[in-house]
């Protein structure tokens, strides 16, 4: 439902539908979302609007937030401050900055690796699915979310081409968490959309090895083939056991698009499931990000950038939630400095997506290496800031992502 009210009453977590009068000169503020950064909460409240209307069926009504108020200033924890309906099991878990969380991360994503392959080799011998045995990975992975949400999934889009069907299941798992705390579910939404993230593409077990693994652009035929993916992942999940809704919906309809231009059945908008509009966003953000043996991934922060210029494929409210999870420009992105300097994003500000932490470390006037620098970008008193994103591909820096995840994890 939709109702009016006073900006002073806007809370976290509430789905901000529209603006009174004129809008906001902040490419966010020109879609609908849940208001989940507290930045944004403050804009809201200097910006000279007085009255806004919320989506009660999308966000928080004006009673349930009550008790959830906003802290007005920069909270020490970004998690939590992104969290306003934190669930009660994963509440207690404390939050950590990324280089700290980046050796458990790693830890998770090796144990991950090992299962999802064995579910997979699994599902391929014919096997029954059980997917409540997947809990306690999920759970796993869901934490480390919870705890730092860049770590895990930064971590596991470094994935070698030969793993990419099992990892891209995990990475998806934990891209599905971290967007839906940001949209503001609870545990039980983002446990059941970790496990839909992590079985969304089973149906690839069920598709010809030579097809799934095909070092080059696959034919019409074999395009064909692999649109089946959804439909037969989508059967050995109802003929396995465990599987909830949640993990049917997204398994059979991450490949529709808004438009109704996607498969397997042209769904456009709202008939098919948030859960799903999620899905779709975090398959082809890591599919994109991802090495594979028929073309390099691109850089996060350009990934980000030509998602947002495809028309008609993302739910936009998703979209932008899932932007304000990860950053304008996500851990690992290499961007250009102010200060003509080329540096690697280490670590995302969730009060100020456009400053997060950054390490310079070539400079552009001398075309020369420079000693690592740590730079917080949106520290009191720091002038320098990102001009652009820039294509590693122009560079091919052989230690890229060394300087932001550091050697000892990578060599895990
Ligand atoms: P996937 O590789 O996991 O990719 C998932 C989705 O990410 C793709 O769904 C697509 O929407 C998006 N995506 C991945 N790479 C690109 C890209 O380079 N450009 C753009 N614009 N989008 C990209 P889609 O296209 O329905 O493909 C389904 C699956 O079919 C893929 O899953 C992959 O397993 C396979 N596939 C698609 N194209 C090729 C190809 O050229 N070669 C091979 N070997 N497999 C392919
Ligand atoms: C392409 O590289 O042409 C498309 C790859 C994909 O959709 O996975
Ligand atoms: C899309 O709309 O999802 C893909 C467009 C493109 O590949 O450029
Ligand atoms: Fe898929």
């Amino acid at each position: 439902m939709l109702k009016k009210i006073a900006v002073s009453q806007m809370r976290l977590g509430m789905h901000l539908h529209a603006l009174e009068g004129a809008w906001l000169d902040h490419p966010f503020w020109k879609t609908k979302f849940v208001l989940s950064d507290p930045a944004d909460l403050e804009r809201l409240r200097t910006s000279g609007v007085v009255e806004c209307w919320i989506d009660t069926d999308k966000g928080l009504d004006i009673d349930a937030a009550a008790d959830t108020a906003a802290p007005t200033a920069a909270p020490a924890a970004p998690a939590a401050a992104t969290a306003p309906t934190a669930p009660d099991g994963l509440r207690s878990v404390p939050t950590r900055s990324l280089q700290d969380e980046l050796v458990q991360a790693a830890q998770v994503c090796q144990k991950a690796r090992g299962a999802v392959l064995t579910m997979f080799n699994e599902a391929r011998l014919g096997k029954a699915l059980d997917a409540e045995h997947c809990m306690p990975l999920v759970d796993d992975i869901a934490r480390s979310v919870y705890r730092n949400p860049g770590a895990l999934v930064s971590l596991a889009r470094l994935k070698t081409a030969d793993d990419y069907t099992y990892m891209h299941s995990v990475a998806v798992c934990a891209l599905m968490v971290a967007l839906g705390r940001q949209l503001g579910h609870d545990e039980a939404f983002c446990r059941e959309a970790g496990l839909a993230g992590l079985l969304h593409d089973m149906g690839k077990a069920a598709m010809p090895l030579a097809i799934l693994n095909k070092p080059g652009k696959l034919t019409d035929d074999e395009y064909a083939v692999m649109k089946t993916h959804p439909e037969r992942g989508h059967e050995m999940l109802v003929e396995g056991r465990g599987a909830p809704p949640a993990a049917l919906e997204v398994c059979l309809h991450h490949h529709e698009r808004v438009d109704g231009t996607g498969y397997p059945h042209g769904l456009s908008g709202d008939a098919f499931s948030e859960l799903a509009r999620m899905g779709a966003v975090c398959d082809v953000y890591d599919a994109i990000t991802s090495n594979r043996p028929y073309k390099a991934g691109w850089d996060p922060a350009i990934s980000i950038s030509r998602m947002a210029s495809w028309q008609g494929h993302f739910d936009e409210t998703v979209f932008a939630a899932f932007v304000k999870s990860l950053g304008i420009y996500p851990t690992g992105s290499l961007v250009r400095l102010q200060s003509q300097r080329l540096a690697v994003v280490v670590e995302q500000n969730p009060q100020a997506l456009v400053s997060p932490t950054v390490k310079a470390f070539f400079s552009l006037r001398t075309q020369m290496p420079i000693p690592p620098q740590l730079i917080e970008l949106a520290a009191a008193g720091c002038k320098d800031r990102i001009v652009d994103r820039e294509d590693p591909k122009r560079w091919k820096f052989p230690h890229l992502d060394e300087l932001w995840a550091g050697a000892e994890v990578l060599k895990r």
